[in-house]
Parts: C-alpha cells; structure tokens; sequence
C-alpha cells in the first residue's frame, strides 16, 4: 500500500522529520525563509498532510489546489493564517501546539515587559555609545512593577502564566478582560476580572495575549489608547492584527501612552522604515516568544504526531476543533 504524502514547509527539528518520514512520504522546502507561495501551491497538489507554520496562508486558493488535503499540522498555537471556513467545508483535520509553548512564551512576555519599562536596550545602546556620562538620578528611569496594576487581555493559558509569574515581582492588582470568568484559574492568582474599559483605565501595565480573530482584529485603537494612563505600558505577544498600528505609534508619539514592548506586529518582519523603528519608547522583537530550545522541539514534534494520528484515523494529541 502506498504511503500518504506529506508537505513540509520548511526545514524543522530532525526528530520530527524523521518521525514523519518513518510513517510518510515526505517532501519538504529546505529554505530558512518561508517557501515562495508559488512553490507552496505547486507542492499541494497531491498531499494527504501539509506540516506548515505561521507563516503559511492556508487560504481557499491552496485548498482548492490541494484537492487530497486530510490534516493540516501547523507548528504553532495561532491558526489565523488558516481559513477555519474552508478547511471546515472541506472536512481536513486541524493539529496545533497549544500547551507547550506556554511557558516560553509567558517568561518572553515578562522579559519584554521589564525590558520595556526599564528601558535595557536603550540603557544598553547608550552604556555601548558613550550615552553614559555619569550616574544621574533621573536618566534611564521608568516605572517599577512593584505595586502596580497590571492588566491581562486574554486570560487562557498565556494569560495566566504571566499572571503567576507576575506575583513575585509583588504587583498590586492584577485585572483580567476575557470572554468568560475563569473564577478558579483567577483565584489562584489573585485576578479580578474587569471589562475592557476598567482595565485600560486602570492599569499601569497592558499586557495582550488575545488571539487574533474578526472580533478581536483591532480592538487596540485610538479610543482604546485614549483609555489608558499616560504612565501605563502595552506590552503585545498575541498578534500584530489586534492592534491598529498607526494608533499605537500616534500614542507612543504624542505620549498618550508611555512605552509599548511588541513581539508582533503587522507586517511581520516589520519594514526598517517603520515608524515603530524610531521610536525611542518602543522595544521591537521579532516574534520570538515560542524561541526556547525546548518549546520549538516539542512543537515540531507534536505537529508530526498530530498529522500521523490524522493519517491513521486516530485520535489527534492536539486537534482544533473547527
Ligand atoms: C504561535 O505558536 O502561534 C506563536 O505565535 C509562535 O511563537
């Protein structure tokens, strides 16, 4: 019997691919940038799996190309670059990596978060650049942690890791917005749920761990800014779409905000002559918050076992439910 065909989109974890290729036959784009979209489309056309990432739109145009398509693995947590509508019409098999990313990505969210309000890479940039004349009592200051209030957007696995991790650093309220209570998770931590209003009024740190859907697409605009203290810091490790940019930066530049700590943004990578670049208060990172040895391994493994299970008819370790 021949063996089912499966499309990997980029060079992933050894373990992974050969877990794959002991169970399929595998074909893969060995780039280290995301393959050309034309090659994508070509490569689909007679698989049974396609292991892809984030960076992959999964959109009606591909599945009408990939006319055998079963499960689709995708190596990360977020799936809006996948079109739920027509992969659901269409009866294939979503696998994802919720879980094992979580702690790599809550620990980046407070690392950004501190670099952030302590402004590291400028006091960095300026220790390198001469910047550093003398110990002064105001240069380099930004607001403490220490008996703060910090507010969660999104309270899931994301949101209350961040939350624990917060505790020690003895804030003194965290609030949390989400759709629904999460009265248990929440006592654990001490966190009040409030709306999205209370939250941005009341908090001095913004923290965002929303998945990006229609409804949440933007929801940071200029009113939400407005909203905010001129003290409090945003600090965004979901995704770039929850965010109206041009607000943001008009925030960061007018000061109606303090500082914004961004792992995401729109587009991805962000182009050098984004505004964004030349703002002092502003700490860009590439997208890293899964980037732990570890957490990426156990992502790639998990996206092979999902695509297996699906090929076999079993039970997927981590299926989306469409
Ligand atoms: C995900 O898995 O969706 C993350 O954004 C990757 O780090």
């Amino acid at each position: 019997m021949s063996r089912p065909k499966v499309y990997v989109t980029r060079e992933i974890n050894p373990e992974a691919l050969n877990l794959l290729k002991e169970n399929c036959e595998v074909t893969s784009w060995t780039g280290s940038s995301p393959v050309p979209r034309a090659e994508l489309l070509k490569n689909v056309s007679d698989v049974d799996a396609l292991f892809c990432l984030l960076t992959d739109k999964i959109d009606k145009d591909l599945l009408d190309k990939a006319k055998k398509l079963k499960v689709i693995g995708t190596m990360s947590v977020g799936y809006d670059h996948l079109q739920i509508d027509e992969i659901k019409s269409r009866n294939i098999k979503v696998g994802y990596t919720p879980n094992i990313l979580t702690d790599a990505t809550a620990e980046l969210t407070i690392a950004l978060l501190l670099a952030t309000s302590r402004r590291l890479l400028e006091a960095n940039r300026e220790a390198r650049t001469g910047g550093w004349a003398a110990w002064s009592p105001f240069w380099m200051c930004g607001p403490g942690l220490s008996g703060s209030t910090v507010g969660i957007v999104g309270f899931g696995r994301i949101g209350q890791e961040i939350g624990k991790r917060l505790k020690p650093f003895k804030v003194k309220r965290i609030l949390y917005q989400s759709r629904s209570a999460k009265d248990d998770q929440a006592n654990e931590i001490g966190a009040e749920r409030v709306n999205f209003d209370e939250l941005l009024k009341q908090s001095d740190f913004v923290i965002v761990t929303i998945s990006l859907a229609p409804e949440t697409a933007n929801i940071f605009n200029e009113e939400a800014f407005k909203k905010m203290k001129p003290t409090s810091i945003f600090i965004n490790t979901s995704r770039g779409g929850v965010v109206d940019q041009d607000a943001l930066i008009k925030a960061l530049q007018n000061k109606t905000i303090w500082a914004a700590g961004l792992d995401v943004m729109t587009p991805e990578p962000l182009p050098l002559d984004s505004p964004l670049f030349k703002l002092e208060n502003c700490v860009i990172l590439p997208h890293i918050g899964s980037a732990t040895l570890d957490a990426r391994k156990n992502m790639a493994l998990l996206t092979s076992r999902n695509i297996i299970a699906a090929l076999k008819n079993e039970k997927m370790p981590e299926e989306l439910i469409l």
